[in-house]
């Protein structure tokens, strides 16, 4: 069966990007309704930013929190925490054996950063064991992420090149919406940027966090230079065509609608468009036992699976068969 599995690092909570990019866009995916959806909380990859390893285990809750409260519907979808897996970083070791250093050595994750540790250049691969270990036909990520995959599908080829069919080659799905989210300085909403919408969060943050998106000065608003208002565009994002419509029409003819008003109307609707995922969280969260157990649950599905592959894996590479 064809599977698909994404993953999300557990850094901090979860942001509206993270939402509309990942989140409810796999949930409602009409593919994924009839298939095997495999769910990662990639705790593990959290590592690499030493100074968040004390947060790391309440992060992972507010990640399946979040999951949770968007609706995942758990008979089709496997929700597991990577840590809970150590076959992940069993295969993890022998793809590292196969991918050259110099290639890694380009990857962006590492490239542009100063004072990296082991732990960051070797993140790809980590990434692919992730992927690889499923089976994973279909994997979900935002754009930034197609080099991991590219490296994925290199080191499996490399793989099956020795030893035939030994991995299936996933292929990259893009989600339409993840290009497009952008953060309250208009880059990719993302926690390192620190311009994200934490939708999850208090009131008062998600207000003080709308109130600082950038604007320009422009006036009147031309159509031509509204396309380019992050405040614009994260309304086309979340209000359906006709009040989009509207929005846009007062913004250019009426000369008392700025941007203040513009930006608490936005804060209104949000928690309004929201409400329903903001209750669940809050349930989760101070329901932790629940996540708990779903997320042994998910553990023990995906070990399954994970055992049999790595067995597979080791029997070709001449190593004994692992009971674990
Ligand atoms: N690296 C991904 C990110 O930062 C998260 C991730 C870890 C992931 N393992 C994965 C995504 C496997 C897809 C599949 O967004």
């Amino acid at each position: 069966m064809s599977r698909i599995l994404t993953g999300i690092k557990s850094t901090g909570i979860p942001h509206i990007g993270n939402l509309l990019g990942v989140m409810l866009p796999t949930i409602k995916n009409r593919k994924t309704s009839l298939k095997e959806v495999f769910i990662l909380i990639a705790d593990l990859h959290s590592f690499t930013n030493i100074k968040s390893i004390k947060n790391i285990k309440n992060n992972t809750y507010k990640i399946a929190a979040a999951w949770l409260a968007c609706g995942l519907k758990l008979d089709k979808a496997i929700l597991y925490r990577q840590s809970d897996i150590p076959q992940i970083t069993e295969l993890f070791w022998f793809l590292n054996c196969f991918f050259p250093y110099q290639r890694l050595k380009l990857s962006h994750s590492f490239k542009s950063k100063n004072n990296i540790n082991t732990g960051l250049f070797t993140y790809p691969i980590l990434m692919a064991a992730d992927i690889l270990l499923f089976d994973s036909k279909i994997v979900f990520v935002g754009k930034d992420q197609l080099q991991h995959i590219e490296i994925t599908r290199k080191i499996a080829k490399k793989i099956n090149n020795k030893i035939k069919n030994l991995f299936l080659i996933p292929e990259a799905k893009i989600q339409k919406t993840s290009m497009a989210i952008p953060g309250i300085d208009g880059y990719k909403m993302s926690k390192s940027r620190k311009n994200t919408i934490d939708i999850f969060s208090s009131k008062e943050k998600i207000k003080t966090q709308i109130m600082k998106i950038h604007t320009s000065s422009n006036s009147p608003f031309s159509k031509k230079n509204l396309k380019n208002e992050i405040i614009y565009n994260i309304y086309k994002l979340l209000f359906n065509k006709k009040y989009f419509c509207l929005f846009e029409k007062k913004l250019m003819e009426d000369p008392s609608f700025g941007y203040e008003k513009a930006k608490r109307k936005l804060y209104k609707h949000i928690l309004c468009f929201f409400s329903n995922e903001r209750k669940k969280f809050n349930f989760y969260i101070k329901n932790i036992k629940i996540i708990d157990s779903i997320l042994e649950k998910g553990a023990q599905k995906a070990r399954k699976i994970a055992i049999n592959t790595i067995n597979k894996v080791r029997s070709v590479f001449n190593l004994k068969k692992k009971v674990f």
